[in-house]
């Protein structure tokens, strides 16, 4: 696809890996719309991209519909779904608590798939669209701590395929992505250190994958990625 003037929506636009991929859309033409929960973050982002900030949490059906309602809005129209908020918790089994199990899921699993659902309603009507979500090489192979955030991810993916199978018939391409780690704040807002150097990776290297994968031609699409860095020292 041409990103120039295309429509796209972020979730999670104002931090990370979602601000480099709204970045880099913004430079390539399209016209962005990013969400998130903290206004003051939101719309220092947004100011920052030119971008259109939608205050929403993705975990809450309301915001969800109210997120749509205020693209159609301002847009008329959406090209790509970039499904990226998301949050953890890292704990072993035994101390898992159900209330921050179900926060994990409540956002990465449910708000991923109301913000699908949505946009594949968008898109099945126009015969077009594009959906990437951003899921995490913790989909990929369980690891200690991982219970919430590890099984979340696995859950994207397993969605993924099965939007997949369901909406080639519409034109619509639907995306994974698995980035390996990546500095932001994630660690430090989900309660964990991160180490940070040079060797790892940045947001920009997710953006590029996003970028190029919708870049193709519609006739084509990567159904999965995954991101390393490529000698990573912790
Ligand atoms: N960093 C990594 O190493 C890494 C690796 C693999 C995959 N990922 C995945 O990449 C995605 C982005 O992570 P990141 O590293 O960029 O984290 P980040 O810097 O913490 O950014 C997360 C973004 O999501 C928003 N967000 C969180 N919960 C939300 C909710 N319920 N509704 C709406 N927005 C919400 C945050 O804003 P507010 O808090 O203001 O809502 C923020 O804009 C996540 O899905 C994460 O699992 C990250």
């Amino acid at each position: 696809m041409n990103l120039s003037n295309s429509i796209a929506l972020v979730t999670g636009g104002s931090s990370g890996i979602g601000l480099a991929i709204a970045q880099s859309l913004t430079a390539a033409g399209a016209r962005v719309a990013i969400t998130g929960r903290n206004k003051v973050k939101l719309d220092e982002a947004a100011r920052s991209l030119g971008a259109f900030a939608i205050q929403a949490d993705v975990a809450v059906e309301a915001d969800v519909l109210r997120t749509f309602r205020e693209l159609l809005d301002k847009f008329g129209d959406l090209d790509i779904l970039v499904n990226n908020a998301g949050i953890g918790t890292f704990k072993p089994l035994v101390e898992m608590d159900t209330a921050g199990f179900e926060r994990v899921f409540a956002t990465n699993v449910t708000g991923v798939m109301i913000m699908g659902r949505e946009a594949a309603k968008v898109f099945a009507a126009r015969n077009r669209g594009n959906i990437v979500n951003i899921c995490s090489t913790a989909s990929l192979r369980g690891a200690a701590k991982g219970t919430a955030y590890y099984a979340s991810k696995f859950a994207v993916r397993g969605m993924t395929e099965c939007w997949r199978a369901e909406l080639r018939k519409h034109n619509i391409r639907v995306i994974l992505v698995n980035p390996s780690e990546v500095v932001t704040d994630f660690f430090a807002t989900n309660g964990l250190s991160q180490k940070v150097n040079d060797s790892k990776l940045r947001g920009e290297e997710i953006a590029w994958a996003v970028k190029a994968a919708l870049e193709m031609d519609d006739r084509g699409f990567i159904p999965e990625l995954s991101v390393f860095a490529t000698n990573p020292v912790d």
